[in-house]
């Protein structure tokens, strides 16, 4: 990587972010599109941390972003070596993300307890559940990013489903075979209120149903707004089989949708 000015402050962590994933290069267009989802995903994170973390204290609507901004670091590298986006065959981009802000001193201008709670946020962005008794400025700054994140991988999905197929960048589905079928395992635990666990996914399909399941997981009333706004429930059913069983899930995450931006 060519030599970058030292990061003081969120405008030139994004200046050294543009060195950064300028730094992944190759000839392969695949490889390059790979890098390049990551690249507008992370700046479509932050611009979701923004919209979640506005109106309310600036220093939280800052760090929201620095977070947001380190949170996949680590998915360049992981995709380098590894061709993949799947923590399960590769490493636990989370924990790269966290030690590669960390070795650049990126998070050097913060105050020591600002940098723990932004390297808690990036270290634990991909955990299944927010693990308890972290201090209260690092659960909601884990909180925020889980959300934006979940926002942008909404947009990139449907738009992946949108794109013609030698367009799609190949490790957005995860690997995962798209095949016609949705898995009863999965079905029953969207049906049962429950997020989807990863490893019991078995096609493309089930993939997008725990990306319905995620409705589960979403933690601020402006995420939900966003999700309302801009369809992303009807987009993802809309790639899924018109199913009993599909239908019903569907309905049940919308209602799950409705109950829970009435209440807020
Ligand atoms: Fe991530």
């Amino acid at each position: 990587m060519s030599e970058v000015a030292p990061v003081r402050d969120l405008v030139s962590l994004h200046d050294w972010f543009a060195s950064y994933c300028g730094s992944f290069q190759s000839d392969d267009q695949d490889v390059l599109r790979n890098y390049g989802l990551k690249e507008l995903h992370t700046r479509n994170v932050c611009e979701a941390a923004r919209l979640i973390a506005r109106g309310g204290d600036p220093r939280r609507l800052m760090l929201a972003e620095v977070a947001a901004l380190c949170h996949d670091l680590g998915r360049f590298p992981q995709f380098r070596d590894f061709r993949t986006f799947r923590d399960s065959d590769s490493l636990n981009h989370a924990q790269l993300s966290a030690q590669i802000a960390k070795e650049n001193g990126l998070l050097d201008f913060l105050s020591e307890s600002e940098r723990r709670g932004v390297l808690a946020a990036v270290g634990l962005h991909n955990v299944y559940q927010i693990p308890s008794g972290l201090p209260p400025e690092a659960a909601d700054l884990l909180m925020l990013v889980r959300d934006a994140d979940k926002l942008d991988i909404w947009r990139i999905f449907s738009e992946y489903f949108d794109a013609p197929e030698e367009e799609r960048a190949s490790a957005a589905g995860l690997g995962f075979p798209d095949l016609p079928v949705c898995s009863a395992e999965v079905l029953a635990t969207v049906a049962a209120g429950k997020m989807v666990q990863l490893s019991t996914l078995k096609s493309l399909h089930d993939f997008k149903l725990l990306q319905l399941s995620w409705i589960y997981d979403i933690n601020f009333p402006d995420s939900l707004r966003l999700i309302k706004e801009r369809g992303v429930l009807e987009r993802l059913a809309a790639t899924l089989p018109a199913e009993r069983a599909v239908l019903d899930v569907v309905s049940q995450v919308q209602s799950h949708l409705e109950r829970r931006l009435s209440a807020a």
